[in-house]
């Protein structure tokens, strides 16, 4: 081999392995430099606001954990402003809705543990058109009568207005619509006229059984005479129908049996019934003295005895009498031999009637009561037996069999009517209405009522 070969190859030995020097080393250092600048950039330091308002020194790595910090923080104040929103909404609509939500029995069972216990839940009415919605005044909205006929008229969807000045009413008859939209109670004495704009008049107020009107006779004869005349006077005013609720003490100790609305009646008119049989009968009276000469839309409704829940349990008349002694034990007090006679028609079928003859075109007075006649005497036993009955493991259990011993015999009352029974052939003609709850439930039902009562008065 001549020596400038042995020169040419060692050049091409050292050209290549340099070569192959150079890549490698030109490899390693970028990715060095790769691995630096990914080092740098992890490392890369930067001043960051950290949400308090404090500034902070932060590199990369905790930047990115930062921000998801930052993101999970983001959720979580969305979630708590989403649940401050619902709050505030749900405030909102309690100030709106003056605190009330309308739930019906059903709802009310079911989301029981869901609904706020400062709410106040009303049972549903109603929703009737601005055409078809009424305006309503009840006279004694308070009472026993007026108290279930606020009820029937709210729940078909009008608005109410109770007139009251508590005399014998009571707030407890009424305090479940305290708060409702379409409930106002005005605590006013109808002796005083009235100055409201309503379409219809359902002039109840005046006390109605003997104890309570005999309490303050000239006030009752105010009350249906002056207070009579401010609620046509109303009525007239405004151009509002009005239904005044008469009674069938018009009818007096009557002669004629049944009584009919054609029967003019025997009243004492100086008795110590006076001054409530005469006053209705005023009542009356004004009533069609309005209607002929004011050209009013008058209706007027003789009512029969009438009981249920929310009667007053001292209030002498005799289902409350019988069934209040019933449950505390007490002998049930009879006037007289217990042979006089009466017809008792539960609450919901005479508040079914005047809504009835209210809605009617009939303007002459109508008898409104359960045809269905029984001596004092043996509504007395039948409430022993329903209240004992129910008394299974009552240590002072009464003997219903033996009547006699759970009866007091008193002497008889002054010009306490002998029969009393309505002839409702004209209720049922031009009304179609007939009383369809018997003695056994109605009573069954107002005994519940007035032992619930009776306990809760005695604190139980
Ligand atoms: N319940 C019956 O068996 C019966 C029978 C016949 C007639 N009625 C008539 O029905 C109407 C209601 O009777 P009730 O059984 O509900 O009697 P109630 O005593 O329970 O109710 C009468 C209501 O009228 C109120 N009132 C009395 N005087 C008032 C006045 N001056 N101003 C404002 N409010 C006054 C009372 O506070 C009470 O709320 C009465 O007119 C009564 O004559 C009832």
């Amino acid at each position: 081999m001549t020596l400038p070969r042995i020169f040419y190859i060692l050049f091409l030995f050292v050209f290549f392995t340099l070569t192959i020097i150079f890549t490698n080393y030109h490899n390693l250092s970028s990715s060095k430099q790769d691995d630096d600048d990914q080092q740098r950039e992890r490392y890369k330091y930067e001043v960051i606001n950290d949400n308090n308002n404090n500034f902070v020194v932060v590199n990369n790595q905790q930047q990115q954990q930062q921000q998801s910090n930052n993101n999970t923080k983001l959720f979580m104040t969305i979630e708590k402003l989403q649940n401050e929103i619902e709050q505030l909404r749900s405030r909102l609509e309690m100030i709106e809705s003056k605190n009330v939500v309308v739930v019906d029995d059903d709802q009310r069972n079911r989301h029981s543990d869901k609904l706020s216990s400062n709410r106040k839940y009303f049972q549903k009415t109603k929703s009737l058109p601005y055409s078809e919605k009424k305006r309503i005044l009840i006279t004694g909205g308070a009472g026993f009568v007026g108290s279930h006929l606020l009820d029937r008229l709210l729940f078909d969807g009008h608005e109410v207005i109770v007139a009251d000045n508590f005399y014998t009413g009571r707030r407890s008859n009424i305090e479940h619509w305290f708060g409702h939209p379409n409930f106002e109670l005005l605590h006013h004495d109808i002796v005083n006229p009235l100055y409201v704009e309503v379409d219809e008049i359902y002039h109840l107020a005046s006390p109605a059984s003997p104890p309570h009107y005999m309490m303050n006779a000239v006030k009752t004869i105010k009350t249906n005479t002056m207070g009579t005349i401010n609620m046509l006077g109303l009525a007239k005013r405004v151009g509002a129908r009005i239904l005044v609720a008469s009674t069938s003490e018009i009818y007096g100790d009557p002669a004629v049996h049944p009584q009919s609305e054609s029967y003019w009646g025997n009243v004492n008119p100086i008795g110590p019934r006076s001054c409530y049989d005469e006053g209705k009968r005023v009542a009356e009276a004004l009533t069609y003295a309005y209607a002929k000469q004011e050209n009013l839309n008058v209706r007027v409704a003789r009512i029969f005895n009438t009981y249920g829940p929310r009667m007053h349990a001292n209030d002498g008349r005799v289902v409350s009498n019988f069934i209040s002694q019933a449950i505390q034990h007490k002998p049930l007090t009879i006037y007289g031999n217990g042979n006089q006679t009466r017809s008792f028609q539960y609450i919901s079928d005479l508040i079914e009637g005047l809504v009835r003859l209210m809605n009617s075109n009939y303007s002459q007075p109508i008898n409104l009561g359960n045809p269905d006649e029984l001596t004092i005497e043996n509504l007395a036993k039948i409430i022993l037996n329903l209240v004992h009955s129910d008394n299974q493991n009552d240590n002072k259990k009464q003997q219903p069999d033996n009547h006699h011993k759970y009866i007091d015999y008193q002497s008889a009352k002054q010009d306490d009517p002998r029969r009393r029974r309505p002839d409702i052939n004209l209720a049922n003609s031009i009304l179609n209405w007939y009383p369809n709850i018997t003695l056994i439930d109605g009573l069954s039902k107002t005994i519940d009522y007035f032992r619930f009562e009776l306990k809760r008065s005695l604190g139980g």
